[in-house]
This record gives structure tokens, sequence and C-alpha cells, in this order.
């Protein structure tokens, strides 16, 4: 059975999902929703776009919602999840560590009351890396998993992080760039499980464009004391024209690694690691949140309801291939 999908939100990881869509041998993008329908409609043209009031009274009803809104305004103060469960699946990449716990609380009530099945937080990380280290302190008893991100001297390009300093008053546009700690790494390869803090492991580099009249001292404060996205690391917060932040920092680039280092037997070391490479950030996290929402549809196919995260979800879930070809080909 084809999976019908509708993508919310048409920023840089809707964008992601549009593209990404044709490429799935198993679903069919039925509807864009989005806040700003005129605009969008002359970007795509082509594409079935509706505003997001009219996601009531969609011509076709979808399976599955694929929520692209920011996690902080969008996802977790906006509500867009709870909305689209009215009338579908869902699933996310909501990125905001501390508050997935509260965040599986809200999503989990509406898709029970709604009969629907939410899958929240997919994408890399979380999502991939969360599976990485789930798996790497499970397979290495007593071992720690560490993530790096931005480890490459140009470092990555931290979507999440960019939306928050976006969100800010007098921010016109703002690209953050976060940067692993080589001698970090390097101690934590060793083997000796250091106690690092996150301070310790990245540091954080912001080009912001102002508004006009906007104090730079009071953006450079807002965004350095920002809990949880900032307050905890080293960041270098430079003002930039919008010239220069198109011309100089718009690459979508991003990698890291989930490194797990133990020991089997005294003297007996192991290490697993886990490394994505994207030259586009929004396009790779496109793809995993795409193999999520067939998960979505097969969980809710089986008469599930309520929220899962990647933690939860039977691999075999997120392929396109029946049984008998994971059996065959992928075991
Ligand atoms: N888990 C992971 O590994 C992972 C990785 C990457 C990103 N993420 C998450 O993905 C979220 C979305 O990232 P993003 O880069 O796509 O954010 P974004 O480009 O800022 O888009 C967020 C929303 O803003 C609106 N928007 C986009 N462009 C706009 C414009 N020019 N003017 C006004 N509104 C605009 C869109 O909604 P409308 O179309 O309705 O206006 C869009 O859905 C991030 O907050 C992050 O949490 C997670």
């Amino acid at each position: 059975m084809r999976i019908k999908v509708v993508v919310v939100g048409v920023g840089n990881i809707g964008r992601a999902v549009i593209t990404g869509l044709t490429k799935q041998p198993d679903m069919d993008l039925v509807a864009v929703l989005t806040r700003r329908p005129d605009e969008v409609r002359r970007q795509l043209a082509d594409l079935p776009v509706f505003g997001w009031d009219q996601r009531e009274s969609l011509p076709t009803k979808p399976d599955v919602a694929v929520l692209c809104g920011g996690s902080r305004k969008d996802l977790f103060d906006g509500l867009q999840g709870a909305e689209m469960l009215k009338l579908c699946h869902t699933v996310d990449s909501f990125d905001t560590h501390a508050r997935i716990p509260t965040y599986a609380q809200v999503m989990d009530l509406t898709a029970r009351t709604t009969g629907h099945v939410a899958v929240i937080s997919t994408g890399w990380d979380p999502g991939t890396f969360s599976l990485a280290r789930v798996y790497g302190s499970a397979f290495l008893a007593g071992a720690k998993s560490y993530a790096f991100y931005g480890i490459t001297p140009r470092g990555g390009l931290s979507m999440g992080h960019s939306d928050a300093i976006r969100t800010l008053p007098g921010v016109q546009d703002a690209r953050q760039l976060t940067h692993a700690n080589p001698k970090a790494m390097e101690q934590v390869r060793t083997g000796k499980n250091p106690d690092l803090k996150p301070g310790d492991m990245h540091w954080r580099e912001c080009f912001v464009v102002l508004k006009p009249g906007a104090d730079p001292e009071e953006v450079r404060t807002q965004i350095v004391t920002m809990p949880h996205y900032f307050e905890p690391y080293a960041t270098k917060v430079q003002f930039v024209s919008q010239e220069e932040l198109d011309r100089d920092h718009s690459g979508m680039q991003h990698d890291g690694v989930v490194i797990t280092v133990g020991e089997t037997a005294p003297g007996h070391r192991a290490v697993i690691e886990y490394r994505n490479v994207w030259d586009s950030n929004p396009e790779g996290t496109a793809g995993i949140m795409l193999a999520f929402a067939r998960a979505a549809h097969r969980l809710g196919s089986l008469n599930n309801s309520g929220v899962f995260t990647p933690l939860d979800i039977p691999p075999a879930f997120l392929s396109p291939h029946t049984k008998e070809k994971l059996l065959k080909n992928f075991m």
C-alpha cells in the first residue's frame, strides 16, 4: 500500500523532505502545508501547496505528516504535532534534547486520544545517534558513548541552533557552526571513559545578521545565555552583513561520530564507531525522517497509537523491503 504524505512547513528540512520523497518507492506527496501559501506556491509551482488553515479540508487525506517546523517555536511552543495528530500519524525531528521527555508526554497524550502514532525526535541527533549510543553502551557493557560534531576544521552547521538564534528579537538571519575539540576526541579513544562536560567537547561559532537598529551586545548576551543551546559552551558571536553570511557561510555541511570504547576483558580493547558525513544536513535528516514516516505508517496499520522514538521501532519497519528480502539480503 502506498503511503500518502503531507509535508508541514517549508524551510530547509521541508524542502529536503519534498526532494527526498521523489526517491521513495512507496510514498506519494499529497500536500504541502505552510503558513505562507502564496510565497511557497510561487517557489513550488507544480506541487499541491495549501495554507495551514486548510489542513482539515485537504482533497486527499494523508496517512503521515512529516513535521518540518522549528523545534522550539513550532513543535514545542506551537504544538504543530498535536494539531496534525487530529488528522493522521506524524513524524518529526524534535531536537531539544533536554525537553524530549516533556515533549514525548504531550505527544503521547494527543496521539492516544486521536488514535494515531507520533514518531518523535528522528533525524540523526536525536535519531540515529541515539540508536548508536544505546547499541554501543549495550554491546560494550560498562562503556560510555560520546558524540562529537563538526569534526573537520570547517565545522558543521547546526540548524536547530541557527533556528534558535533566528527566533531572537533583533536577529535578521544567523548560522551556527559547531566545532569538536580534537583533544577531547583523543581522550575518548584512549578508552579511559573520561568525565567530559558538554563544554569540554565542543565550542560554538555564530554568524549573526542584525535587524536595523538592534543592539549587538543585547543580542550577544541573549545568545550566550540561552539555556541548553549556548549557555554550557564557549561561544563566539560574530556580526556580519547578509551578503557576507550568504557568500561565506552558506554551506549546509555537517558531520559527527558516536564513539564507544571499552574492554571486553582486561587488556582487550573494543571500539564501536558510527559516523555520518553530510554534504547537506537537511537532506541527510530528511532521508531518516522519511524512513521513520514509513515506520509510523506500519505501526499505525498494526493498530498502535501513542508516541514512539527511534529506540522503540524495529529496524525492519524503516525499510521498504519485504521481510523475505531483508532475511535473504540484509542479515
Ligand atoms: N534531529 C535531527 O537530527 C535534526 C537535524 C536537523 C534539523 N532538525 C530540526 O529541524 C528543525 C527545522 O529546521 P529548518 O532548518 O528546516 O528550519 P527553518 O528553515 O527555519 O524552517 C522552520 C519553519 O519556518 C518556516 N519558514 C521557513 N522559511 C521561512 C521564511 N523564509 N519566512 C518565514 N518562515 C519560514 C517554515 O514554516 P512555514 O512554511 O509554515 O512558514 C518552516 O517549517 C530545526 O528546528 C531542528 O530542530 C533536527
